[in-house]
């Protein structure tokens, strides 16, 4: 099993080491660095029981957070300062990228085998049980069905056990508000999400109220990064072994001409913040068949334009959600939806992509924003981001419920109320978008 904190040992620390130089005084305190930084055979780390009777005398709540919606188990404990005090997690990515995609019962079946180890994992390296927490937080809404349940059940079960309060997750939701844990990002903001379910522009105006400017009406991002890998074969390749199909094609891309293929630009007449990826996809399919051909490539083997080919993918991916993103600014200018100082949060498993990021950014600055992205483990899926995001909501007292038989999930359930028809109905034209 993969375990986050000793895989990721240097990104995990990095990360914390940037929290400490964001949060200071009191809201860090070395305990918890020392915990997640360093496996549970650290017992010298007084624990949360002991903090909480310690010189500062202070009870610091604590959530658990479960995160099954798709392909990662993940689970976590967080403090209402957005300290980890423990995380485990458990990527199928391996297993789905051998198996050409996710499978739904494979997945479930995953979940189930990893669920308990997991979550027994994060509460080792918290040095925590049941009893010394406030509540769990689990996803329920928006997901696969088969993932989302397992983690419901097993949330469920250890509420019934302890007698603790569950918080019920939008995943979406979570993916918004994960930066908030490390930095000070205040409502309103602009937020893109981009994942391998799900693309959308939305204003986060509180921590449960979002007003959705624009989402994908076909294939997400994650998608056709994933099959563009796939079809390209990149899996055949030793430096892409246990990458996702979006992280292998940014490692491809590094060497690659962005200009050297040109994509067709898609929905350029229409004025919303849509996004669409099938024609991108569709695209990219018929170009590797293409180059193929031509370079006459065995079967097994990946195409040695491949670099261009991805370099030039992505560039057509980072246009399509540039000029989507150029609209929703003019929209909220608009609109008065955003303060003078403003900022864009990006998130989701595409958003650690930093070749995405940077041409995001190049956008931001025309448009005198300030972009915020949390670090690339925190954008794919992770069960922090769910802690956090029942934190955030025991911290104002909405969510919890001990109503366990009537909590279900929703494996469809659009993000926040929907006014892409204001939008469109805005009319607004572009001005031309020159990306370095
Ligand atoms: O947010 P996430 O972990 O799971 C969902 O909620 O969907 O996103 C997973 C998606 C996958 O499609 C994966 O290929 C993509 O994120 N991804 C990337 C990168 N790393 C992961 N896409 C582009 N560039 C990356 N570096
Ligand atoms: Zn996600």
């Amino acid at each position: 099993m993969r375990l986050q904190p000793f895989l990721g040992r240097i990104s995990y620390c990095r990360y914390l080491y940037l929290k400490r130089k964001v949060l200071t005084g009191p809201k860090l305190t070395s305990n918890y660095v020392s915990r997640a930084c360093f496996c549970s055979s650290r017992h010298d780390v007084p624990n949360k029981l002991e903090h909480r009777s310690g010189s500062e005398g202070s009870f610091r709540p604590l959530v658990l957070g479960i995160e099954t919606s798709c392909d990662d188990t993940g689970a976590a404990v967080v403090d209402d300062h957005g300290n980890v005090v423990g995380d485990a997690l458990n990527s199928q990515t391996k297993t789905h990228v051998e198996l050409g995609g996710i499978i739904p019962p494979i997945a479930r079946d995953l979940h189930q085998k990893n669920i308990d180890s997991v979550v027994t994992q994060a509460l080792e390296l918290a040095i925590v049980n049941l009893q010394d927490l406030d509540a769990i937080a689990v996803t329920v809404k928006p997901g696969l069905a088969l993932s989302l349940r397992v983690g419901l059940q097993h949330a469920k079960m250890l509420a019934q056990q302890s007698g603790l309060p569950l918080i019920p997750i939008h995943h979406m939701e979570a993916h918004a508000l994960t930066t908030r844990m490390i930095e000070r990002v205040d409502f309103p903001f602009l937020v893109l999400l981009a994942s391998g379910g799900h693309c959308l522009l939305a204003v986060a105006r509180d921590v449960s109220d979002f007003l959705l400017l624009g989402t994908g009406l076909d294939d997400s991002p994650g998608d056709a990064f994933d099959k563009t890998a796939r079809q390209l074969k990149l899996k055949n390749l030793p430096e892409c072994e246990g990458l996702s199909g979006g992280a292998a094609i940014e490692l491809l891309a590094k060497g690659g001409n962005p200009r050297a293929f040109p994509f067709p630009q898609v929905m350029t007449q229409l004025p919303d913040c849509h996004f669409s990826f099938s024609g991108v996809k569709f695209a990219a399919k018929k170009l590797i068949e293409a180059e193929e051909a031509r370079l006459n490539t065995s079967p097994s083997s990946v195409v040695s334009s491949a670099p261009d080919i991805c370099a030039s993918f992505q560039y057509a991916v980072l246009h399509h959600i540039a000029r989507r993103l150029q609209r929703a600014f003019l929209f909220c200018e608009l609109t008065n939806l955003l303060p003078k100082d403003k900022t864009l949060v990006v998130s989701g498993g595409v958003a650690s992509n930093s070749y995405l990021r940077s041409g995001l950014q190049q956008v931001c600055e025309m448009n005198s924003c300030n972009l915020v992205c949390p670090p690339p483990h925190l954008c794919t899926d992770n069960g922090i981001m769910i802690a956090w995001n029942g934190m955030e909501k025991l911290l104002q007292g909405t969510g919890c419920t001990h109503d366990l038989e009537t909590l279900d999930i929703e494996p469809r359930c659009p993000l926040g109320r929907d006014i892409s028809q204001e939008v469109i109905a805005a009319a607004i034209k572009l001005p031309r978008l020159k990306l370095r």
